[in-house]
């Protein structure tokens, strides 16, 4: 079936899909410069941890294909890669991606094996690498979301010994679908995996105030897939555990991560700490579904986490079509219109920390991590690499 594509990318040319247009229309930007893609990230048209770092790393692969480098020696090649992935960083502070897979580009770019070349040649290879590396970025995160949708879907069946007679029903938060990564999704992905297995009841998805990726992408993600589900507003989650629960066998809470700290700690959209808090209290289970590239081992507790505040007038206006007298919608106007007092003090952090002793269950793409008897999760067996080169640099 076909799926929402937020990225489309050949080599060479990079379209992405201006989140901020939909539900009512899909339009395509030409993503071709770093300071392109820094706007498209900024202004939100794309979002999602994943997709900002693909978008991010893609961009630049489209700048390097299009002769976007003047420099001439290795190392001056290597440097102008190098100060345009940092410019890019500065895009969004909070998700974790972006960051790590400029680790991983710079890496790529500095281990190109240029020894004999001349500067040109030399200077081709390390593009080559780039964008190679870029491009494999993309290529593993579809790979990743199908595996975390499995091993999500599995660790739920077994809980609740889920059968086509006996399903359950989940509550996701904000967007985490195919317009968040290359394509299935990560909380969404698991969502999916439990529909195509027959194994879903329902899905309740929130609005996610103030910005809305719930209702306005979620929501249309599970209409376009025809998945069971219904819309809540953020502050109506206690009262559907309380009322429903049972009836609707609601099981879990699956939610995404912009960043996964060392000790479990996760930051993710806000209201997700008060969702997990909801959680615990009901007795439903609260699952981050987080890829590898979502997680920080060099972070040890969510207090460091730098949290992205945003402006005041995603609380105190809206957007949207318009509607017409019978009720009808005009996708081809929209109106903007304020819902508070324009003079009221405005707090809107994007993204909370959910601590990590109320989650249950961390499902990456090589498995599901659970806290051991010590109460703590531990991530050396899903990042091996990564983990021992922490450790090393504590000793
Ligand atoms: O501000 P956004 O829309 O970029 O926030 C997105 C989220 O918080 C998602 O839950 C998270 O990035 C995971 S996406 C797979």
């Amino acid at each position: 079936m076909a799926t929402l594509q937020a990225i489309k990318y050949s080599r060479g040319k990079l379209l992405v899909l201006d989140q901020l247009r939909l539900p009512h229309e899909n339009h395509y930007d030409e993503v071709s410069t770093a300071e392109e893609a820094f706007d498209c990230i900024r202004s939100m048209r794309v979002r999602g941890a994943p997709a900002i770092a693909i978008v991010a790393a893609l961009a630049h692969a489209v700048e390097l294909h299009h002769g976007g480098c003047t420099a001439t020696t290795p190392e001056e090649v290597i440097s102008h890669i190098e100060s345009r992935l940092d410019y890019l960083k500065e895009s969004r502070p909070t998700a974790v991606d972006l960051s790590n897979a400029i680790a991983l580009l710079k890496e790529a770019s500095k281990a190109t094996r240029i020894e004999g070349l001349a500067h040109p040649e030399a200077k081709e290879a390390i593009l080559n690498a780039y964008i190679a590396k870029a491009e494999k970025i993309l290529e593993e995160d579809l790979h990743n979301n199908t595996s975390i949708g499995a091993h999500g879907a599995a660790w739920l069946q077994q809980q609740y010994n889920a059968t086509p007679d006996r399903k359950i029903s989940v509550l996701t938060h904000c967007n985490t679908g195919s317009l968040a990564t290359s394509g299935h999704g990560t909380a969404l992905g698991i969502i999916r995996t439990l529909h195509s297995q027959n194994l879903l009841q329902h899905a309740y998805c929130t609005e996610t105030r103030p910005y809305n990726q719930g209702s306005r992408l979620t929501s249309y993600e599970l209409v376009f897939e025809g998945i069971p589900s219904t819309l809540i507003t953020d502050s109506m989650a206690g009262a559907l555990f309380n009322l429903h629960r049972e009836r609707m066998n609601i099981g879990a809470v699956i939610v995404g991560a912009d960043r996964v700290v060392r000790n479990g700690d996760t930051a993710n959209k806000i209201g997700t700490y008060a969702l997990a808090v909801l959680a615990r209290h009901h007795g439903v289970k609260f699952v981050v579904a987080a890829p590898t590239t979502s997680i920080d081992l060099e972070t040890e507790t969510g207090k460091s986490i730098e949290i992205e505040e945003r402006k005041r007038e995603e609380l105190t206006q809206i957007s949207g079509a318009v509607v017409n007298a019978d009720g009808t919608v005009d996708t081809s106007k929209t109106a903007r219109v304020a819902i508070a007092d324009q003079r009221i003090g405005v707090w809107n952090p994007a993204f909370d920390v959910t601590p990590n002793e109320l989650i249950d269950a961390i499902v990456t793409e090589k498995g599901t991590v659970v806290k051991g008897a010590d109460g703590k999760f531990d991530f050396s067996q899903v990042l091996p690499e990564r983990w021992a080169a922490v450790v090393a640099k504590q000793m």
